[in-house]
């Protein structure tokens, strides 16, 4: 992934490569031998290449148990960050990266790169025409055959993908999960050790329902990697394909009339950067404005608490509550926190609540 993010910093007319840092020297200095610039500094310490290159910011590639102490070490040297998704390995974990990012004043955002579509941003405007959202479902069946450790993982399917779907639907409906009842299973003829199977039926704010529907070993008639999507509204029904332009259709025939401005609206968005690209241009937008970005760890937080409830459903065979969930969390992640951090912990009136609202003057526009 390290590969897509470098030739993105090197596209954008925005950002400038200051150096790479890995824990293997040699696969940094692979990295920007490949991306055709050698000349640019690596090493093996963040602190030590960032005391030399004096950067603006870190782009965090490494592998989500990495996420915790790289992200900590980057706002502790007064550096933002952009990490890939998840935001950390573990939901304590995430929760100290949010206090951390509080403690330091410096902007922390996750990528969720595949926010960035303009069928999905097409697909959102239709559902906002379809009056109030009632059910919102996505069909996901693929068989790829990773090797590696997704093919040993307890639970592949939910810890390694569903994260995607999940931060989408959040975004399309402008909704919370409050609650989810999921099971997960293994078709018999799995090459998988975990599960690679899901069924979640998440209970959102205003009583929406997301029912998520997924399997990784499910070949023929394979949807697209986004999954299929269908919403069915209180005037009518969306639907996306994952790929193509979105289609929408009203109860009655006259349906509802066009949004305005919205040609316009979809023209513009069509214009915008797509994918890791368009991650990048709006964290480089939130730096020098002040404006939150949508992947602020704040909110994102709470997308992978929507994997970890459905992980913890299938485990117990319950309905899990997200606010209960993120409370259990919250105590964990203060066992392990320290100095500033826990006390940002502690001064959350709730886990949930702290999570909803994005302090104001968070970070600094520069
Ligand atoms: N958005 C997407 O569609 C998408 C796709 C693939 C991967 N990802 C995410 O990107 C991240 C990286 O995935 P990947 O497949 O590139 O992993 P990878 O294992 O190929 O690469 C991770 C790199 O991080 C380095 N690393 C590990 N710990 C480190 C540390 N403490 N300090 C510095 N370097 C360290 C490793 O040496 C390795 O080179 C993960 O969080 C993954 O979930 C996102």
């Amino acid at each position: 992934m390290a590969r897509a993010w470098l030739r993105e910093i090197l596209a954008s007319p925005d950002t400038e490569l200051a150096g790479v840092v890995d824990l293997v020297p040699a696969t940094a200095e692979a990295l920007v031998h490949r991306a055709g610039v050698q000349d640019t500094p690596t090493g093996h310490d963040l602190a030590t290449l960032a005391a030399a290159t004096r950067p603006d910011a870190v782009v965090d590639v490494t592998v989500p148990e990495a996420h915790l102490p790289v992200t900590l070490e980057a706002l502790a040297l007064g550096l933002p960050v952009l990490g890939e998704k998840p935001v950390a390995a573990t939901l304590p974990e995430a929760l100290r990266l949010t206090a951390a990012s509080e403690a330091a004043g410096e902007l922390f955002m996750v990528s969720q790169s595949r926010r960035y579509d303009r069928n999905l941003a097409a697909f959102r405007d239709r559902v906002r025409r379809l009056g109030r959202p009632g059910i919102l479902t996505t069909e996901f069946f693929r068989a790829p055959r990773f090797g590696g450790f997704r093919e040993t993982m307890p639970h592949p399917l939910l810890l390694d993908m569903a994260i995607h779907p999940f931060d989408t639907a959040r975004w399309i409906l402008d909704a919370e999960a409050v609650s989810v009842r999921c099971e997960a299973y293994n078709p018999s003829w799995s090459w998988y050790r975990g599960d690679a199977a899901a069924t979640a039926v998440f209970e959102m704010t205003d009583g929406i329902r997301y029912v998520y529907n997924g399997s990784w070993c499910s070949g023929g008639l394979e949807t697209s990697w986004n999954g299929a999507w269908r919403l069915s509204g209180e005037l009518g029904s969306a639907a996306w394909d994952g790929e193509n332009p979105p289609e929408a259709e009203f109860h009655d025939a006259g349906g509802a009339p066009p949004a305005k401005g919205e040609a316009a609206q979809e023209a513009r968005g069509a214009s915008n950067p797509q994918g890791v690209a368009g991650a990048l241009a709006e964290f480089v937008h939130a730096l020098r404005t002040g404006v939150t970005p949508t992947g602020e760890v704040h909110g994102n937080v709470l997308s992978l608490a929507m994997v970890m409830a459905a992980v913890a459903s299938a485990q117990t065979d319950r309905r899990v509550h997200i606010e209960l969930l993120l409370e259990e969390a919250r105590t964990e992640a203060l066992t392990a926190a320290a100095g500033p951090e826990a006390a940002r912990l502690r001064a959350w009136p709730s886990a949930s609540e702290a999570l909803a609202v994005t302090p104001k003057g968070l970070h600094r526009a520069g």
